[in-house]
């Protein structure tokens, strides 16, 4: 499909000259005088998310202009592409079919059914490799002699699961803990190795690839670990979750869960990579997960773009990175239990749209992905919301708070919910004082995100509202948001270091290397199970 450049459009002229006239004073607080219903205007309900946008830079006419370049740049046309199961990954050829995951059966009562017709047999295939995965689920939970499951995976294949089991630690069935082991350094499997007993252990070895250095190497050391300590039974202790089934029996696990090369890494939670949190939540609790997913998939597929939440955040985005000029966008989530929450946006966001080039590959004159950053409130408020209140830059924030928690301390919640609402609101008031260093600008943008509760299916509608906000905005952008070339050639480079940590060779090297190198090497141990990344060869 032809995508026609967002800097080219008519709306991104008018959204110029808008920025140039009133733009760039737009005040909020005026605009809030002027204007008893702006609460109402900028506040839109989802499924499981109530998003309050009133407290953003943001006019109705500036927010029209917006949604006409979504329509110039054929964003609702790219949306179908993708739920039609188009090949819109075009760096890999591949389809983007994450939302499938979490679709349900087909009703043959209902011939207008969402899902197309043609991807009956994908769906079919895909509860049945679901349903297996849940009865493995069900089977751990009810092992009483397994208490400990070791995650040994990284990026998409680490912070998904590690995240919703976290968020969702109120559901997590007692008596089984949880460990994630993402890093190369030794350190992070050592100090989990330390705690756990091979009798009592699961190891699920999650990797789309089944290459990545990191997983593979802390999965042989696991391996090693386990079968020193007199452990034989790998079918019993490991599971593969992977699309690489067949590397992962060569790497000698027979238990595998499986999904397709449609699923992308940072969007793979929804597939056997959620094992952990399967097991964490039970079968019934990963469903509904799913489907408050489906519900926010529904809601971006069929809501007008001017009532579609994702939509409205995703070209907010724009107007703030490519008209304000705003780099960095904070994510302040007030439940502790998101601690995960900003680091797993992190590589949605900017694996998916730190990009500079176009789906050509031609260079772009505009910014792209914003960093992403921040912490759980509270405890963000005693670090660097001083930053966000008073320094040079401004970055909006995006709160995200529940109404009702899962804890009876009297008076923690509403301590809790009063600092996040008085944290936005000192965000926009200010304050005045003649001083200086008490002086608050105000005007500092915020969008505020609201669940009733952080149950498996909100958490699903939450981080499927987050995909599709990423979607939309590298859709305007012009990017293809499901490829990571990135990270490739420091993997290949790593290669050759790691070589010459060994020998200390520095030949050809750059001054800098050279100089640390000699610093290092040689005489460092080589890795006991070599593996071979190659640039462009199978990515996740
Ligand atoms: O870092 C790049 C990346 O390919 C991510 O996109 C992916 O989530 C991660 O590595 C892990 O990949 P895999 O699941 O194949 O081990």
């Amino acid at each position: 499909m032809n995508r026609i450049r967002c800097d080219r459009t008519p709306a991104w002229s008018q959204l110029q000259t808008a920025f140039e006239s009133t733009g760039c004073a737009f005040d909020v607080r005026s605009a809030f005088a002027a204007d008893p219903a702006r609460f109402e205007a900028f506040s839109q309900s989802a499924p499981h998310v109530f998003a309050d946008l009133s407290k953003n830079r943001i006019d109705t006419a500036t927010e029209a202009l917006l949604l006409d370049l979504a329509q110039q740049t054929g964003l609702a046309a790219h949306r179908d592409a993708m739920f039609a199961g188009e090949a819109i990954n075009n760096t890999e050829q591949r389809a983007v079919m994450h939302w499938l995951l979490r679709t349900p059966p087909l009703d043959p009562a209902m011939p207008a059914q969402s899902v197309h017709r043609h991807m009956a047999e994908t769906l079919h295939e895909v509860h049945t490799t679901r349903d297996a995965m849940l009865v493995f689920a069900e089977k751990v939970r009810a092992d009483d002699a397994i208490t400990d499951v070791v995650n040994i995976g990284i990026g998409g294949s680490d912070l998904g699961p590690q995240m919703a089991v976290l968020a969702l630690d109120e559901f997590v069935l007692p008596g089984k803990r949880f460990h994630f082991v993402s890093n190369v350094d030794g350190h992070e499997l050592n100090a989990v190795l330390r705690k756990i007993k091979p009798e009592n252990t699961l190891f699920l070895v999650a990797s789309k690839t089944f290459t990545t250095i990191e997983t593979m190497t802390n999965a042989q050391s696991a391996k090693s670990w386990f079968e020193a300590r007199g452990g034989t039974d790998i079918a019993r202790h490991f599971a593969a979750l992977t699309s690489n089934v067949a590397a992962a029996r060569a790497f000698g696990i027979s238990t595998t869960f499986g999904f397709w090369d449609w699923v992308g890494g940072r969007y793979s939670v929804w597939s056997a990579i959620g094992l952990p949190l399967a097991i964490a939540i039970g079968a019934q609790g990963f469903k509904e997960f799913l489907a408050g997913a489906h519900a926010m998939d529904e809601h971006f597929r069929s809501a007008p773009l001017a009532h579609n939440l994702p939509v409205r955040l995703g070209l907010l985005d724009v107007w703030y990175r490519n008209f304000h000029g705003f780099s960095s966008r904070s994510v302040a989530p007030y439940h502790s239990a998101l601690k995960r929450y900003p680091a797993y946006l992190q590589q949605l966001e900017m694996e998916s749209n730190g990009k500079r080039v176009d789906v050509t590959g031609a260079a772009l004159p505009y910014g792209t992905s914003p960093v992403i950053w921040g912490e759980p409130g509270t405890n963000g408020q005693h670090a660097y919301f001083q930053m966000l209140h008073q320094g040079s830059d401004v970055v909006p924030v995006e709160f995200v708070a529940v109404k009702t928690p899962r804890h009876d301390l009297p008076g923690h919640h509403t301590l809790l919910l009063a600092n996040v609402l008085a944290q936005a609101q000192a965000l926009l008031l200010g304050k005045v004082d003649a001083g200086g260093h008490k002086h608050f600008t105000g005007n500092r943008p915020s969008t505020f995100l609201l669940l009733d509760e952080l149950s498996p299916a909100s958490l699903g509608a939450l981080i499927a509202l987050q995909e599709h906000r990423v979607f939309v905005s590298g859709s305007v952008w012009g990017l293809n948001s499901f490829d990571q070339w990135g990270v490739e050639l420091g993997k290949v480079l790593a290669k050759d270091v790691e070589a010459r940590l060994i020998s200390g060779n520095p030949q050809g090297l750059d001054g800098s290397t050279a100089g640390l190198l000699a610093r290092l090497a040689p005489g460092l141990q080589p890795c006991p199970h070599p593996q071979t990344p190659s640039l462009g060869s199978a990515s996740a």
